[in-house]
């Protein structure tokens, strides 16, 4: 009965040049590894699901990208989205298709683009979600403890009663302010949300239905039609109408049976060049370098990566991001990492869509 939903539909606009909404990272080997973020949670999750019930959500232009870089699956499992509106619609339809399918099904939902080394703990972790998912009609989330007040993330604060792994969770509360973000740092009983969420159809369908009775009522006029042929049309017309809204406001922020697990491996998201720095292995000056082979002096902290065996020769410069594309190069600094998300609207307003 085990099933995953796998969201694959973000641009990652943080990691441009490499990221672009043509060719988002998760189907990139951002990692220097031999495999894409995608290839790597798809391989991640088929040590705990059969391989025929994982699903993947994307955009309908990635749809040959998914099909090209997961050869082994089928069009069946790759769920077509007409317009982009965030995880919440996704994951409703999603799991509508799968509940019909089996309506005893228990699934995750998982980012495709995260890092996780401990391939052990992580299905550890998920195989006691799946038994409390399977027991109780429970929203269940892995929680990692919080080292900054990011603002980026989702805090859960969690009640702390005695020796359950698994903790009920009083108050989640999505991307607070960093004042927040503070508070709830020094309070000690928050945990930030992995965004890996483990729940049966059943259960989420029916907080959807609590939660959100508009975007429910879109997407349940289609049930009859879902795993037939005239599903597409139906999602062609209907999905563009959903509401704009991410799974963490749409349902987390509201629901009252939310339990989360602490995880118990390393994890990262991988959202910027300077998370994926942290993760890569550094030579002795902690240069972080893919695919280019370098010639540094005087040159600390770099992320580097370029087309394939580009040489790359570095003096007097650090912490800086060194990212190549054919057309494109970007000199940056690390410190600013974020503001590549509005870097990349500058180069489009100026030279035109990237
Ligand atoms: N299929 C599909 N369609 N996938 C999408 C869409 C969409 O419209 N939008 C986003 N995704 C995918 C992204 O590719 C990513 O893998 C995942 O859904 C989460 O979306 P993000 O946009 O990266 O979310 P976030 O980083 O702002 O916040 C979420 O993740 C954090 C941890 O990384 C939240 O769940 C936070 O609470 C959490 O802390
Ligand atoms: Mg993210």
């Amino acid at each position: 009965n085990y099933y995953a939903i796998l969201m694959a539909g973000g641009v990652g606009s943080r990691f441009w040049p490499v990221s672009t909404s043509d060719f988002p990272k998760q189907f990139h080997d951002m990692l220097g590894t031999g495999e894409t973020l995608i290839q790597k949670t798809f391989h991640r999750l088929a040590k705990l699901i059969p391989e025929e019930n994982i699903f993947i959500l994307t955009n309908e232009r990635y749809n040959d990208l998914v099909l090209e870089q997961l050869p082994g699956i089928s069009q069946r499992q790759v769920v077509l989205e007409p317009a982009m509106r965030n995880t919440a619609p996704c994951i409703l339809y999603a799991s509508l298709k799968i509940q019909k399918e089996n309506p005893d099904a228990v699934m995750i939902v998982a980012p495709s683009d995260h890092w996780i080394e401990d391939e052990e703990a992580f299905s550890n972790n998920i195989k006691t979600c799946f038994d409390a998912c399977q027991q109780s009609p429970i929203l269940a989330t892995l929680g990692i403890q919080p080292t900054f007040p990011n603002t980026g993330y989702g805090y859960i604060e969690y009640e702390d009663s005695g020796d359950e792994d698994i903790k009920k969770v009083s108050q989640f509360k999505e991307k607070p302010t960093y004042e927040k973000a503070k508070e709830y740092l020094e309070q000690g009983n928050y945990l930030w949300n992995a965004g890996i969420f483990m729940w049966s159809a059943s259960t989420i369908v029916n907080a959807f239905k609590e939660y959100q009775p508009e975007l429910f009522a879109l997407f349940n006029k289609g049930m009859d039609l879902y795993n037939t042929a005239d599903e597409a049309d139906f999602i062609e017309e209907n999905y563009p109408k959903a509401e704009n809204i991410s799974i963490d406001y749409a349902i987390l922020e509201f629901s009252k049976s939310i339990y989360v697990l602490p995880a118990l491996f390393d994890w990262n998201d991988l959202g910027t060049w300077g998370s994926l720095y942290d993760k890569l292995d550094k030579d002795s000056d902690k240069n972080a370098v893919v695919n280019s082979r370098i010639i540094a002096d005087d040159a600390r902290g770099n992320m580097i990566r370029t087309s394939k065996d580009k040489i790359v020769v570095v003096d007097g410069i650090e912490n800086y991001i060194i990212v190549d594309k054919e057309d494109v190069l970007l000199i940056y600094p690390k410190s600013k990492e974020q503001d590549i998300k509005k870097v990349l609207q500058n180069v489009k307003t100026t030279f035109g869509d990237q």
